[in-house]
């Protein structure tokens, strides 16, 4: 959906238009079942136009592949199928710019939540990252479910920003504005590992038109800024993602099952391995500077 289709942030008859189309398809394709692909190297016309379909509507797409082989090689032709071709790599990813998300037992990995097996509150990918670094989608392979917890939950932020809109207008021109927030630098003992930025929690993709968000619950990690008009706008935005319960898709990924997405908010409740290695909860995850294509 382009700026085109949102009506701006002025034009309210555009907006209103693009605002019940959204709804309607969204709530729609919410009940669609995971799209089944045969081989994740070479989709077919059709499996690709099913992904293609419900990301169109949600953002967001689950699939279950079936082939016997699933590795990052496999993923990474998942993702040029879609569109997806400049992968970013971050400190925790490997030479293939992938990462291996489970419990680290060592090293710094130990510093970060996802790697942990606590619960990872309502966030984008790379909320913290510069412009130049926006992360525009993501995908989630799952190769070991834990045997207890570890479900994801997704909410579109194009939905969050509608609901905003819709009811209170005022807060979402205020999650527009570039200096909503700050991030500090990241500093490691080996130096500095990401500079400090500072950014919009909304803002439309001056390229494609899209609606991108940069948003992150861990209140330690940003700091929002301190204009009252900001802090009742976050407040709003908090609780409008909160009560956003009727929206929002929650799923367990089974092992060879994944999500593809733009960037939409997830988050991820608590989980407890297995002793076996093949009960201890591994996901692959790859981020994109690109969004999936339109269908
Ligand atoms: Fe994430």
């Amino acid at each position: 959906m382009s700026t085109q289709g949102y009506g701006g942030l002025v034009d309210a008859v555009r907006f209103e238009d693009w605002a019940a189309r959204k709804l309607y398809r969204y709530q729609q394709a919410m009940g669609d079942s995971v799209v089944e692909i045969r081989d994740p190297t070479h989709l077919s016309r059709s499996e690709r136009a099913a992904l293609l379909r419900r990301i169109g509507k949600l953002n967001l797409v689950v699939y279950h592949s079936r082939s016997r082989v699933f590795t990052k090689k496999e993923l990474k032709a998942l993702g040029i199928q879609l569109g997806l071709n400049r992968l970013d790599k971050n400190l925790m990813a490997d030479a293939e710019s992938i990462s291996s998300v489970r419990v680290a037992q060592a090293g710094i990995q130990t510093r970060y939540i996802p790697y942990t097996n606590r619960p990872l509150g309502w966030h984008t990918d790379g909320c913290y990252y510069e412009a130049d670094r926006t992360i525009r989608s993501f995908i989630l392979h799952c190769i070991n479910p834990a045997p207890d917890g570890g479900i994801n939950t997704f909410l579109d932020h194009e939905i969050v920003y509608l609901l905003i809109k819709q009811h209170e207008a005022k807060f979402a021109a205020s999650l527009f504005r570039s200096d909503a927030f700050s991030v500090p630098a990241n500093i490691s003992a080996g130096g500095e590992l990401r500079s400090a930025y500072s950014g919009a929690v909304f803002s439309f993709d001056p390229n494609s038109g899209h609606l991108h968000m940069r948003y992150t619950n861990r209140s330690h990690n940003v700091r929002w800024n301190s204009d009252p008009e900001v802090r009742q706008a976050v407040a709003y935005l908090r609780a409008t993602i909160d009560n956003a319960v009727a929206f929002s898709i929650s799923h367990k990924l089974e092992a060879g099952q994944g999500v593809i997405c733009n960037n939409v908010l997830h988050k991820r409740s608590a989980f407890n391995n297995g002793p076996e290695a093949e009960r201890q909860r591994l996901v692959y995850r790859a981020r994109y500077y690109d969004r999936v294509v339109d269908a």
